[in-house]
């Protein structure tokens, strides 16, 4: 078997893993699930579903206001798992590691709150293969305080044109922020040497980590970024959760984002003060059980290995790659040297489009379209692609299922 093999060759059990996800286990259109939209959204493995579950069924209350049990129980679970995000990520103080909805709320936390900061002349660098939520909310502030939006380029392989970077990189550029590996293409970057080069000029860096915290070893003090976000139910966790990390001296300088409950240190008509960290950016009663969720999920990365999985993923890669280059007419779009488990490809004649809704008739699921990166999309001359992205849980099998899916889909295409 497929699955047995890679198990030789990377010392994750791909059979038992497999089994931790229910969902894998059901049809698709009568066909067995072969599911590859990892990077839109991951699937759940039993011990998440069984904390939320548990958590409703026995330990359900409102956190932080509570001097009865089962309010000091539920937030007990809800520090324990900002502790276990905190950590996972290496942050040096558990107070850095902010609860919020996910990659996008984290990045218009930081936009909203540092962008009152902005003022003419200021610069924020983003890059072209950035998503709509590393875009828009940047958009939005420099817009608001008349600031510019500086945008670095990147190669036709879809890699980062460093160079480019470099040279927009000045003592104008409050904050630079990027992809740490990109949805749509996989490119990842090499953070620790632009965050270097941000820091010399006096920037700020935030990395955005929606498809890299839960693929490869993040450390955030070893990258040296200023902030660093990232989305639960990316990372095998629930949806509606994420976080974002930042410097405790730079959040603590910086102003809330939301205001209410929670928040609060104390209140009157004319004056209010704010709680310490992480409080003052979590207005309102947070999703306590999408954080213990999330703490469930990285126990279960933790209980493989990420230094595994990251090895598993990238031998998976290489086989997806070969796979697909046996399809007529297939090319691959983001071929940087430096890349994580997703592929995309168009097939010439062929909308992109058409190949996915095929393929979900064979129990394949991709995603295809633009990948939220319009501009990106623009900058490569396509329409969209289709983008096969993996997980942990993908075999060999699922790579040969896609592979038969896209040939026969393609041959019905293009006749
Ligand atoms: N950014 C998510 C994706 O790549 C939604 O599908």
């Amino acid at each position: 078997m497929e699955g047995s093999s890679l198990k030789e060759k990377t010392n994750i059990n791909i059979t038992s893993i497999r089994e931790a996800f229910p969902i894998l286990k059901r049809k698709v259109n009568g066909k067995n699930l072969i599911y590859l939209d990892n990077a839109a959204s991951s699937q759940k493995p039993l011990s998440v579903i069984d904390a939320i579950s548990e958590y409703y069924s026995n330990e359900h209350s409102n956190v932080h206001r509570g001097v009865h049990y089962l309010s000091q129980l539920a937030t007990e679970k809800f520090e324990i798992a900002r502790s276990k995000i905190s950590t996972y990520i290496n942050a040096a103080e558990t107070r850095e590691l902010i609860f919020t909805k996910g990659t996008t709320d984290s990045i218009n936390l930081v936009a909203n709150s540092l962008g009152r900061t902005l003022q003419a002349g200021d610069e924020v660098l983003i890059t072209e293969m950035e998503h709509h939520s590393n875009i828009v909310p940047w958009q939005i502030a420099v817009n608001d305080h008349g600031a510019k939006l500086v945008v670095a380029r990147i190669h036709d392989d879809g890699s980062l044109d460093l160079e480019d970077f470099y040279k927009k990189l000045s003592p104008k550029t409050r904050i630079s922020s990027l992809v740490h590996i990109s949805n749509a293409l996989g490119t990842i970057n090499p953070i620790k040497e632009i965050a270097k080069a941000v820091h010399e000029y006096g920037g700020l860096l935030l990395v955005d980590g929606a498809q890299s915290a839960h693929h490869m070893k993040v450390d955030v003090q070893k990258l040296n970024c200023d902030f660093y976000v990232g989305s639960g139910h990316k990372m095998y966790g629930p949806t509606g959760i994420g976080f974002l990390y930042g410097k405790a001296h730079l959040l603590e300088k910086m102003h809330p984002y939301q205001s209410g409950g929670e928040m609060i240190a104390d209140v009157t008509f004319e004056k209010t003060t704010y709680q310490q960290l992480p409080f003052k950016f979590e207005a309102g009663t947070p999703n306590i059980s999408g954080a213990i969720g999330l703490g469930a999920a990285v126990d279960f990365i933790q209980s493989i290995g990420i230094e595994k999985i990251t090895e598993a993923e990238s031998e998976l890669l290489n086989y997806i790659q070969l796979k697909l280059s046996e399809v007529d007419g297939i090319r691959f779009i983001g071929t940087a040297k430096e890349k994580a488990g997703v592929v995309s490809f168009l097939i010439d004649g062929v909308h992109p489009y058409d190949i996915g809704a095929i393929i979900d008739k064979m129990g394949v699921a991709v995603r295809t379209g633009h990948h939220c990166t319009q501009p990106l999309m623009k900058r490569l001359n396509i329409p969209g692609t289709v983008r096969a992205s993996l997980a942990v849980y993908n075999s060999k099998q699922d790579i040969d299922i896609l592979t038969e899916s896209v040939i026969r889909a393609s041959k019905m295409l293009r006749k």
